[in-house]
């Protein structure tokens, strides 16, 4: 990229590369997190699953540094980042993490090339070279082709796969995704989470993807389960490369 080195980018380092330990954040009238530790490694996909309200969003959300936690810590390769200001908190966002939503915020007006350029943009990069970067990641997800379509004249698997390449355009270190398959049918789920965790995987990426589809966790490495709040188990799956990546459930144990 153009813009100057990120002061958050030093050499990589043994050990995971997101990190949260005691995380916890109330509500006026719910716990939405109890004292979650949980730690996410290079390569490596995690899913997270529980009943509505067990706080799996609230999880992402203060890993990702959108919601300040009431008490723990959360380290990107080993820098406390759940105290930083909101405008250190969103360029540190812009560089190092990539989102997936379920409806994604695609902008409509905008040729999906476009779309994944924006944020090699909004650090400053010409919009020249993040297109053609842009560009580059079309063939290997399947969308070659369809660089000038808008969001709205795509499928909805389409429209994810674009959404997949806009998160790992920037080279992020972690990818966080809110139930990406929510709105899509079975076939087109598996196809996009098998396009998600190759493309993670082959960037280095970690991954950690919410979700309600027991499917979709079980195409991660290790699921970890919610309740109430905190981390009620943690499962490495079977049919997953191996992972050394931890989640530990806090007081529960
Ligand atoms: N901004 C907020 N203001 C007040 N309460 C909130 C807020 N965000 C979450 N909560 C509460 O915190 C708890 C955890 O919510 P969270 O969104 O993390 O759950 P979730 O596991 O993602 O649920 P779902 O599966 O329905 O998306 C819930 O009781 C919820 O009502
Ligand atoms: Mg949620």
């Amino acid at each position: 990229m153009s813009s100057p080195p990120s002061p958050w980018s030093p050499p990589s380092r043994p050990g995971p590369v997101l990190a949260a330990t005691g995380l916890t954040k109330r509500y006026r009238d719910a716990t939405a997190l109890a004292g979650v530790s949980i730690s996410l490694e290079a390569g490596t996909a995690t899913a997270v699953v529980g009943p509505s309200g067990s706080g799996k969003s609230t999880l992402l959300h203060c890993l990702a540094g959108f919601t300040r936690p009431d008490a723990g810590d959360v380290t990107l390769d080993g820098l406390l980042i759940s105290r930083l200001g909101q405008r250190t908190a969103t360029k540190l966002r812009r560089e190092r993490f990539g989102f997936v939503f379920q409806s994604d915020q695609l902008l409509g007006e905008l040729p999906a090339v476009e779309n994944v350029a924006l944020p090699l943009m909004l650090g400053g990069m010409s919009r020249r070279s993040a297109t053609a970067r842009a560009a580059e990641w079309f063939t290997p997800l399947g969308l070659a082709g369809l660089e000038t379509r808008r969001p709205g004249q795509m499928s909805g698997g389409q429209v994810q796969r674009v959404s997949i390449a806009r998160a790992l355009v920037v080279g992020p270190s972690v990818v966080f995704a809110d139930e990406p398959t929510a709105a899509l049918d079975r076939a087109t789920s598996t196809t996009t989470m098998e396009v998600l965790t190759r493309a993670c995987r082959h960037a280095g990426a970690a991954l950690l993807v919410v979700t309600h589809d027991l499917d979709v966790a079980a195409s991660c490495d290790r699921t970890v389960r919610m309740r109430d709040g905190r981390v009620h188990g943690v499962v490495t799956n079977p049919s997953a490369a191996s992972s050394s990546s931890t989640a530990t459930a806090g007081s529960v144990g």
